[in-house]
């Protein structure tokens, strides 16, 4: 007989739902089957019944339509792959049919439907998240432990540049793309999100803006693709902000940090500068190691453990792996009764700045957002 009480049997992988089977979909796939400790991947649905039957062909799902989704008892989270706009009433039906739920970015297209949302949360108590997968990039933790540890000193000012490059093709993809009912915005709403929530999340909130949009090189779209604006935080640090759609080719989004004792400069998934009063200045590949070493006080010890809680002793990050810790961070919210990183009040946050730079943008004034 086994009398070693310490040994508790797992507990079971969640069972998971994706609706919407289109670019982002075999993402989540992916990642979801890498980590069959926390999640199963059983069924997926889509409006469009091709889509949905090749994409569970490939991931061996069972298809399901939307009601069958919501009235399954073998499917305890809906994860929402739809286009943006559907995000606020596809999650609150699905809430109120007591399932678990995560969107992908944005949360939804306007404020008042997040508000809408957080209704529903709060009369569901169900678990509710919102992709932003980058928060879970070993780069940006390390530059959280670094903020935590107050090791840049009091942060003075933040560049954020998200030059990116969508063809015009990929905005006559797909019917909702560059609207504003269901994509809500262009190069903000859409692609910025990611790195602007990462910036609420690393610098906090932002009290006012300032700013300019433009529709400067693409057709048949109501949605920028190239934005400015002047941020001012709610700390007192000041911000700048460019972005773009439309910035041939593409580079990768950075957003640098300044404080009164020093720099991190993150630059598309990683740490490309750290440079911090009496420590010597490092860029490059060793960046990440090098601010866990400042991060932590410098021990060995402190290293290696950090090193391997970011899984930065592992093999390179790829795309996907931060898709699959953010899932690992819900699945353990909904087991440990915790509320996710990227909760809904965060993803309000993202969103409202962004109205607020667009709202900025139409009048020409700064605007004030409420705490
Ligand atoms: N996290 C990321 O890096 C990332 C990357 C790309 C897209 N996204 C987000 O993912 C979402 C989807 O984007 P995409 O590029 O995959 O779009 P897409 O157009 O390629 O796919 C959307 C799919 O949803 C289906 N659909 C539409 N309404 C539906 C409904 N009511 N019920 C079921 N299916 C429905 C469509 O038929 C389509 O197959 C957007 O919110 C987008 O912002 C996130």
């Amino acid at each position: 007989m086994n009398t070693n009480t310490s040994i508790h049997p797992s507990p079971s992988p969640l069972r998971f739902a994706i609706v919407g089977c289109g670019a982002i979909a075999p993402t989540q796939a992916q990642a979801l089957k890498e980590i069959p400790e926390y999640a199963r991947l059983t069924h997926c649905s889509d409006l469009n019944e091709t889509r949905a039957t090749t994409f569970a062909q490939k991931y061996h799902l069972t298809t399901a339509t939307w009601h069958e989704v919501l009235k399954s008892r073998d499917i305890d989270v809906i994860t929402l792959c739809t286009p943006s706009g559907h995000h606020g009433a596809l999650a609150a039906e699905a809430m109120r049919a007591g399932k678990h739920v995560i969107v992908e970015k944005p949360m939804e297209v306007s404020v008042a439907a997040c508000d809408e949302l957080l209704a529903a949360i709060r009369d569901s108590g169900r678990k509710f998240g919102v992709i932003s997968q980058h928060r879970f990039d070993p780069a940006s933790q390390t530059v959280r432990k670094l903020l935590d540890n107050e090791a840049l000193g009091r942060l003075i000012a933040v560049d954020i540049r998200i030059p990116w490059y969508r063809t015009q093709e990929y905005y006559d993809s797909g019917d909702w793309r560059g609207t504003l009912a269901y994509d809500g915005g262009g190069c903000l709403m859409n692609q910025g999100v990611h790195t602007i929530d990462l910036m609420l999340w690393l610098c906090g909130a932002v009290k006012e803006v300032h700013a300019r949009t433009a529709i400067a090189a693409h057709d048949r779209i109501e949605v920028e693709d190239l934005a400015c604006a002047t941020l001012t935080f709610a700390n007192g640090a000041l911000g700048s902000l460019f972005a773009s759609t439309a910035a041939y080719p593409g580079f990768p989004a950075r957003l640098a940090l300044h404080g009164t004792k020093g720099t991190v400069v993150l630059e598309g998934d990683e740490l490309h500068t750290v440079a911090i009063q009496g420590h010597a200045a490092v860029s490059g590949p060793s960046a990440s190691a090098h601010a866990l070493q400042v991060a932590t006080g410098g021990t060995r010890n402190a290293v290696s453990h950090a090193e391997a809680n970011l899984g930065l002793a592992s093999t390179a990050w790829k795309w996907g792996d931060a898709h699959r810790a953010q899932f690992i961070d819900f699945v353990t919210a909904i087991r440990e009764d915790r509320q996710p990183l990227v909760d809904a009040h965060a993803g309000r946050a993202a969103v409202a700045l962004i109205k607020a730079i667009y709202a900025s943008a139409k009048s020409g004034a700064a605007v004030t957002l409420s705490a």
